[in-house]
């Protein structure tokens, strides 16, 4: 088997630009990384799709990153980490890191939770993964799942201080405060653009599990077991590439990214 480059980009995609809270956690992390980030704007929302449809689209996602050479993949899209992860691990040569995984860990980190609440797309709730594999490690565990997608949309319009939001919000997790939940996990790649208001709906005392930056330091720890990271001395790179381009599209890149700007090229999936 072809020993993947260690200065080759890294790979991370998503069905859209959330996956840049992701690739933001990444940089910080891992400063040397060059990244590839593709975001599959013409086909999001990935969450409210078949599962059969979820992994054809994140084999070809996955497809285009191999094709410009990276030397692991993060599936930084919750909903396709929870349907397709196996198929692309089992496809694809390069190491394939998906962003669930990392989230339950983060979770049982704590070995005082009890109650775990978790919410995420209709795809990913109703997939079970993170309720299998809470389950599984954790059987003592009580966990409150619930699909919550009227968050994307608010997430998407920048609609982060509105009164509505908070409105929806107490309306999603009320139910879930009246179940004694002690954290809450943000299985979806727009949650952490959340976490202030969460934080005034939820108060103090519920932990938050913010799935990008637990998938960062994963991703770190398999670079290393597979002598993968970079000792490259260039610059690193930061390359990025949208299914389908536009303003709002591009102006939601800087808003997930942050100050940086940069230029957003259109990728074509064969
Ligand atoms: N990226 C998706 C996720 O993390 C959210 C947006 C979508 O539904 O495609 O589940």
């Amino acid at each position: 088997m072809d020993i993947p480059n260690r200065n080759a980009p890294l790979g991370v995609f998503d069905s859209g630009v959330g996956g840049l809270t992701v690739v933001k956690a990444l940089r910080k992390l891992l400063p040397k990384e060059s990244i590839v980030y593709l975001g599959d704007t013409a086909r999001v929302p990935y969450g409210s799709k078949s599962p059969d449809t979820i992994r054809q689209f994140a084999m070809e996602d996955t497809q285009f990153l191999v094709s410009k050479g990276v030397k692991a993949v993060v599936v930084a899209c919750n909903t396709a980490t929870a349907h397709a992860l196996p198929l692309l691990e089992a496809t694809f040569r390069v190491p394939v890191i998906g962003v669930l995984e990392p989230g339950v860990e983060a979770t049982l980190e704590d070995d005082q939770c009890s109650r775990v609440g978790v919410i995420g797309t209709e795809g990913t709730i109703r997939s079970h993964a993170y309720q299998h594999m809470l389950a599984l490690r954790r059987p003592d565990v009580r966990i409150h799942a619930i699909s919550t997608p009227l968050l994307v949309p608010f997430v998407e319009a920048g609609w982060l201080k509105h009164d509505s939001l908070k409105l929806v919000l107490e309306t999603y997790l009320n139910p879930l405060l009246d179940k004694g939940i002690d954290t809450l996990v943000l299985g979806c790649t727009h949650y952490p653009l959340l976490i202030p208001v969460l934080r005034k709906v939820l108060g103090p005392s519920v932990r938050l599990v913010d799935s990008a930056s637990t998938c960062a330091t994963q991703v770190s720890r398999r670079l290393k077991e597979e002598g993968l990271l970079s000792t490259g001395r260039r610059k690193p790179s930061l390359d990025l590439y949208l299914t389908d381009l536009s303003e709002q599209a591009e102006e939601l890149a800087r808003r997930f990214l942050g100050a940086e700007t940069r230029k957003i090229q259109r990728a074509r999936l064969s």
